[in-house]
């Protein structure tokens, strides 16, 4: 079992520091919006969903903490706790998508509540959030065993099967998105072995996908990025499976950094590529991939690895932290309304209109 992500009680957001995974269970508390979105900046937690419920559970302790006196006051408030937690990291729009959420939700309470608010008020506001926020929390979990259990039906019987980044429950609130159809492939039969990318430069392959694989009792091997295409040509890699932080309205799909060329490699062996991720995954407002902002992390987390330096001083360096893979080399993607195959901008709408 992965220990909890976030635990939440309505003064305090206890997250799993998994800068410390895999050799240290620590949580670290925020108390408000700016502590949670620090948190999310700096890595606490990480991974498209689990950042969203983050999010939610933040502008919840964020509207506790402002107590707005009035109706005005909180259609205020609700405005700027959204854009604080926006602000956190630019790509995964799950984070984009809980905040908006939480914030019409606060708006609706406003314009249902016009004028002053005492105690009441306030506690009635505190409860819709966290219920609001615990909704957003449960629908993840639900979302990650549907997609768990559409995607393991796509894997053939003796699956080889590669993932990277970390896309499992440590990026959720459930059982994972790819790592999810792992796991629900293996509980089929289907899964013989997993391979996990360690994923430069964060190491989220290292430190967290192989570790969930293993207490997961998944037979798995953790690879280096650069052995991936050796890997998929000499040892019957028949499927590839990813997680999502953006999809575009066409299918052009953000994920860590070292996805793109993971397709590639697909494409020339001609093994299946797949993409998990829930539906608020899908923005519709990116036409494309060139319409999603892709973040750029520090130097440091290149030419740093533990704390010790591993280039030369002064070293210039650049770290988009995600890239984008064209839907043209995405075989499916899986939803948890079910699976999109081909992955199109048609049957995006279809699925999304279900
Ligand atoms: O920078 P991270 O660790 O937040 O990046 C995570 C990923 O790229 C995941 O693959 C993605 O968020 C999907 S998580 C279910």
């Amino acid at each position: 079992m992965i220990p909890p992500r976030l635990k939440y009680t309505s003064g305090a957001l206890k997250v799993l520091d998994q800068r410390l995974l895999p050799d240290k269970v620590h949580y670290l508390t925020a108390r408000d919006g700016a502590q949670t979105a620090a948190a999310i900046k700096d890595m606490a937690l990480r991974g498209a969903p689990l950042i969203g419920c983050a999010a939610a559970f933040g502008f919840a302790m964020e509207l506790r903490r402002l107590a707005p006196k009035n109706s005005a006051q909180l259609a205020a408030a609700a405005k700027k706790a959204a854009d604080q937690l926006k602000a956190a990291r630019p790509t995964a729009v799950a984070l984009f998508y809980a905040a908006d959420r939480m914030r019409d939700k606060a708006l609706a309470f406003a314009a249902a509540n016009p004028g002053a608010y005492g105690p009441a008020q306030r506690k009635a506001l505190g409860a819709m959030l966290d219920r609001e926020a615990r909704l957003v929390t449960a629908e993840d979990e639900a979302a990650c065993l549907a997609m768990g259990r559409h995607g393991a039906k796509l894997l053939p019987k003796n699956c080889v099967i590669m993932t990277h980044c970390n896309a499992g429950a440590l990026a959720t609130m459930g059982i994972g998105t790819a790592v999810g159809v792992i796991t629900e492939g293996r509980k089929a039969g289907k899964v013989r072995h997993a391979y996990s990318c360690e994923t430069r430069p964060y190491l989220q392959g290292a430190r967290l996908t192989i570790w969930e694989l293993m207490r997961d009792g998944v037979p798995s091997e953790l690879i280096t990025d650069n052995m991936a295409a050796h890997i998929i040509k000499t040892c019957g890699v028949n499927a590839i499976v990813v997680g999502a932080d953006r999809i575009a309205s066409n299918g052009d799909t953000a994920n860590k950094i070292g996805t793109y060329a993971l397709a590639v490699i697909a494409k020339y062996h001609r093994i299946p590529f797949y993409v998990a991720a829930p539906t608020p995954t899908i923005d519709l407002k990116a036409r494309d991939g060139g319409d999603i902002i892709i973040e750029e992390r520090s130097c440091e987390e290149v030419t740093y690895v533990k704390g010790n330096r591993i280039a030369p001083k002064g070293v210039k360096v650049r770290h988009p932290a995600f890239d984008v893979t064209p839907a043209s080399l995405i075989t499916a993607l899986i939803t948890e309304k079910g699976v999109i195959k081909p992955v199109s901008r048609a049957g995006i709408s279809r699925q999304l209109a279900k």
